[in-house]
């Protein structure tokens, strides 16, 4: 039988290159697309490196309705993942406009030229933000959608609504060789990094996010950690969130293209949480951190940061069941594969830095 084949826009960043690995691993042909806006090509050869493959790769901006047409023209694409996008709340709330307009034109070019080549299984990557501060936790895919707190988190929400009318749409009007069938994931807190340690994330400036920062802070990049908020209304006073491992996450994303693919869908448009099921406190995650690796962490308590919920974390029963999928790394080996990989990134600048020597 001929093998699937999976584009993944937005393949060179974080989340796309583990998924890229997982894909291959499980037998698809990838197509990688990226314009690396937010990134550069070291996840690309790390994946290339740990897969041992030549992957097809197109530099190209999702936002380019011409390119995204002829990519779908050029392979015959059974699948596609979209990651092309921006994703700093900050950000999106100083810049508006260029959020809305990179995250839907470059979603909407998927979807029309999925469109125009005969159909495709489109798989969303969507995030917990779109549930903001839940009343009942944990939350289900039931629980319902809050008003998004930031541009990002709005972006979210409309792609989601977006590939559900579309998906509607094309399972009415259309043959079923012809129709759009969608997933959206939405992932809770993804971290750590490959086992390999060749891919990772790899943040531009200053990050926004709680490992990044803690990793950066232990390789001296950073003086200190701020830990926003000890007064919180938990049992050490700071915010619980559901971290994922990338890896599990990267296999989700291959549960849910394999459900699509293999016509296992319940219905056409599918909604899954992706995390662990578990709370942990930024305080349990920094412990955490300091005793698998080995090492103290320079931190304090700082004020709240504006726009954090106090606590959200997964109820993961429909993905376990409907894509017979579980997280299974333990935080403890999340957070040394997230160490591991700061020290890899610390190795290749000291490589480079000799050579400019
Ligand atoms: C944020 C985004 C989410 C996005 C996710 C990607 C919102 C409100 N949040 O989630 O949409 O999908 O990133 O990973 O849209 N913290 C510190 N010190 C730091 C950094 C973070 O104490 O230097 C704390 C935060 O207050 C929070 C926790 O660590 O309690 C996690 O923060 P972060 O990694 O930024 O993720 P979220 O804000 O949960």
């Amino acid at each position: 039988m001929a093998k699937n084949t999976v584009l993944v826009s937005g393949g060179a960043g974080y989340i796309g290159s583990h998924v890229t690995v997982e894909l291959i691993e499980a037998g698809y042909n990838v197509v990688v697309a990226d314009n690396f806006s937010n990134c550069d090509a070291t996840c690309f050869e790390g994946v290339k490196k740990i897969t041992g493959k030549k992957i097809p790769f197109v530099e190209m901006d999702f936002c380019d309705a011409e390119a995204v047409n002829d990519l779908f023209a050029k392979y015959k694409i059974d699948a596609v993942i979209h990651f092309a996008a921006f994703k700093a709340v900050g950000e999106s709330v100083e810049k508006p406009v260029l959020y809305y307009k990179n995250n839907l034109c470059s979603f909407l070019n998927v979807l029309d030229a999925a469109s125009h080549h005969g159909g495709c299984n489109v798989l969303f990557s969507s995030s917990a933000t779109v549930y903001g501060e839940a009343e009942n936790l944990p939350v289900t895919e039931k629980t319902p959608r809050l008003p998004a707190t930031s541009p990002y988190g709005n972006t979210k929400q409309i792609c989601e609504d977006i590939l559900r009318d579309t998906v509607k749409a094309t399972n009415v009007n259309r043959s079923p060789e012809w129709a759009i069938k969608g997933i959206a994931l939405r992932y809770f807190n993804p971290i750590g990094a490959h086992p390999s340690a060749l891919i990772g994330e790899l943040p531009r400036g200053v990050p926004n996010n709680l490992v990044p920062f803690i990793t950066q802070t232990a390789i001296g990049k950073r003086e200190c950690l701020s830990i926003f908020g000890n007064d919180y209304p938990t049992a050490d006073g700071t915010c619980l969130r559901d971290y994922i491992d990338v890896v599990d996450l990267a296999k989700a994303h291959v549960a849910a293209v394999a459900r699509m693919l293999e016509g296992r869908m319940e219905e056409d448009y599918e909604i899954f949480n992706i995390g662990t099921g578990r709370p942990v406190s930024v305080y349990e995650l920094v412990s955490a951190f300091e005793k698998v690796n080995g090492l103290k962490l320079n931190y304090k308590y700082a004020p709240r940061r504006a726009g954090d919920v106090v606590a959200i974390w997964a109820d993961t029963a429909l993905a376990n069941e409907k894509l017979g999928w579980k997280a299974e790394r333990s935080v403890e080996d999340t957070l040394a594969s997230a160490w591991a990989w700061e020290k890899h990134i610390a190795e290749m600048e000291a490589v480079k830095a000799s050579s400019e020597e």
